[in-house]
């Protein structure tokens, strides 16, 4: 077991004090540069924005990136974001009393522990309510008050402004998805700048890809064309793939690919395998979990056609 001393000088030693000290390696091309100038012109008009789009097309990403600037403009001003399901209650974003010191002072002051976006808006910090549209509509009619007041009505304490710098940002997966609540309407008329972020164009993912990879891994630019062609190849078949590859597949494939090279430059490799035979294996082990099939269709005869097909193996 870890000793409460070791715990908290680890803790301190990996505690991100501001998110304008975080490196984010972030590609700006294409329809990201666009998207952050939309966050920034909903930000100068005093509009709350929504980054609407399917897993893993860098929403969080974005919104890290926005967040630091503005950190970085305002002067340590903070990111505090949450991830929404059918679970989360209010108070995992308002905050909620100790029962311990409840019991002994009552609902004061000192027993409340503030939750992430209290503290976004007493610090007038970035929130970002990530997956909003999977709350229940009981905690998105929680959101309606600081959407559209920038206020938060905290039980037994009383109501707060929040500081002018306050930003609300949401993001969720489209709605067509399975898994997701509908967003309110109440909620959506709150919400007035629409950003919606698809699988990117190729240059633009080809350089996320590269942006990913160590930097003492590489790979040429006939790999790179390959892996493309393959994630790109499960997002042309809407007929069987439900969810498609994000671009997270892309980049796991081709971190495997350049560890293999990087193993075979060394002389360590165990196997004889081409690239084109190693593509088709790893591909299998990435998509198997990196797709969503519609009903009825197996996903081992989807990547079986995909690797046939862009592969030839
Ligand atoms: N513009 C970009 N520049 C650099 N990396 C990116 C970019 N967009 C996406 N990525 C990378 O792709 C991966 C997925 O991005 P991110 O987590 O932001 O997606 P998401 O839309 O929030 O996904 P989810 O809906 O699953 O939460 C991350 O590894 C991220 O680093
Ligand atoms: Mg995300």
């Amino acid at each position: 077991m870890i000793d409460k001393q070791k715990f908290e000088e680890l803790f301190n030693k990996r505690l991100i004090k501001n998110i304008s000290e975080e490196q984010i390696d972030i590609v700006l091309s294409g329809q990201y540069g666009k998207a952050l100038e939309l966050l920034r012109d909903a930000e100068a008009t005093g509009l709350f924005p929504a980054l609407v789009g399917p897993p893993g097309v860098g929403k969080t990403i974005l919104c890290r990136y926005f967040a630091r600037l503005r950190a970085k403009e305002n002067k340590n001003k903070n990111f505090n974001w949450l991830t929404m399901d059918e679970s989360i209650k209010p108070s995992h974003f308002i905050g909620s009393f100790d029962p311990a010191i409840t019991l002994k002072k009552g609902f004061v002051l000192e027993a409340f522990n503030p939750g992430p976006l209290l503290r976004a808006m007493l610090e007038g910090g970035t929130f970002l309510a990530n997956e909003i549209n999977r709350a229940t509509e009981y905690s998105q009619n929680t959101l309606l008050e600081p959407l559209e007041e920038a206020s938060i009505s905290i039980p037994h304490l009383g109501r707060i402004k929040a500081d002018k710098d306050f930003f609300f940002i949401s993001a969720m997966n489209p709605e067509e998805l399975s898994g997701t609540h509908r967003l309110s309407e109440a909620l959506k008329d709150r919400i007035k700048v629409w950003i919606k972020l698809s699988y990117p164009d190729k240059a633009t993912e080809l350089d996320i890809i590269r942006i990913n990879l160590p930097e003492h891994f590489v790979i040429e630019e006939s790999e790179l064309e390959l892996i493309y062609s393959i994630i790109n190849e499960t997002r042309k078949n809407k007929i069987d793939i439900e969810i498609p590859a994000s671009i997270r597949a892309g980049i796991a494939i081709a971190k495997l690919l350049a560890r293999r090279k990087t193993l075979e430059k060394r002389g360590e490799l165990k196997d004889k395998m081409s690239i084109h035979e190693y593509l088709s294996q790893v591909t299998q082990n990435v998509l198997l979990g990196s797709i969503k099939p519609k009903p009825g269709t197996k996903v081992e005869n989807i990547i079986d056609s995909i690797v046939h097909k862009t592969l030839g193996v």
